[in-house]
């Protein structure tokens, strides 16, 4: 596997392959790999000849207080794991590299990135598209890969690639679990003692809102308050918020019909965890 730091020289390695016909599958993260970023990379790695992953702590996407400055790195244990999926090309730039002093350019998707995390981060989908529009320029990737764990997120992506008429297929791939239910995260390092356990609230909450829709509930809101009276029942959780949208377009449903999104964010101590279902309503 090569590792570059450097953006010209990565191009340079990258380009000539593209000349030559070989697809490229792009894995965007920001490092402390997990089986869900594996799954992305073991796919990518079906589907394309050269497999592409970037490692880079964005700061333009934490907001003041956020957790940029002590989010979880290790490099030489990503680095392990990005080779043993068979990763072929490594990007890991400084942030210097990304966003020198005079740095000024944003990319900012509306509608999309308002409501649910957009509400909670300001400025968070901001950075995600800008770093991701640097990063799709400086790989050209054929295709690039999400979690649906970041549901938002990968909608956002979806919307930029489209108005921007970016050349770039974006994946985007279930929800990767631990054995008892919690959706992988670089950040369930942060949670403590019984936090670990009060965190598979979200799971919980998240099947019983599924099993309601699927009973024929077809109020919106009141799977809503469904969702927001179960975690407040964990005396360890704090409701960030729950959401019920329409997936893909996350548009507000005035009744629960077609593909259903149930999604949280809650807060478990100081950490923040995100998860979500799809639902299909027939
Ligand atoms: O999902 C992430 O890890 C990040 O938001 C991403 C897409 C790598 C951009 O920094």
């Amino acid at each position: 596997m090569l590792i570059f730091k450097k953006v010209e020289e990565i191009k340079k390695y990258l380009r000539p392959q593209q000349q030559a016909g070989k697809t490229i599958g792009f894995v965007p993260t920001m490092g402390y790999l997990h089986e869900g970023h594996l799954s992305l990379m073991r796919k990518a790695r079906e589907e394309c000849d050269l497999v592409v992953a970037s490692i880079f702590v964005n700061p333009i996407q934490f907001g003041p207080g956020e957790d940029y400055d002590r989010y979880p790195r290790d490099l030489e244990r990503d680095r392990k794991l990005a080779e043993e999926v068979g990763v072929d090309v490594l990007f890991v730039p400084e942030k210097e590299e990304l966003y020198p002093p005079d740095y000024a350019t944003y990319v900012e998707v509306e509608r999309v990135s308002e409501g649910m995390c957009g509400a909670s981060r300001p400025g968070h989908f901001r950075g995600v598209a800008t770093v991701v529009t640097k990063l799709f320029n400086i790989v050209r990737p054929d295709r690039a890969y999400f979690g649906q764990k970041d549901a938002q997120q990968a909608v956002v992506i979806m919307q930029m690639v489209r108005d921007l008429n970016m050349d770039v297929e974006i994946r985007v791939l279930p929800v990767v679990r631990e054995a008892d239910g919690l959706a992988m995260s670089s950040r369930n390092v942060y949670l403590k003692g019984e936090e670990r356990q009060a965190a598979l609230v979200l799971y919980r909450t998240l099947k019983e809102a599924v099993e309601l829709v699927r009973c024929g509930e077809k109020d919106p809101e009141k799977v809503r308050q469904f969702m927001a009276d179960r975690v407040a029942a964990e005396p360890m959780a704090r409701l960030d918020y729950a959401e019920v949208r329409q997936w893909p377009t996350l548009a507000v449903p005035t009744k629960l019909e077609g593909q259903i999104l149930l999604a949280l964010a809650v807060f478990i101590g100081q950490t923040r965890l995100i998860d979500n279902m799809v639902v299909e309503v027939p």
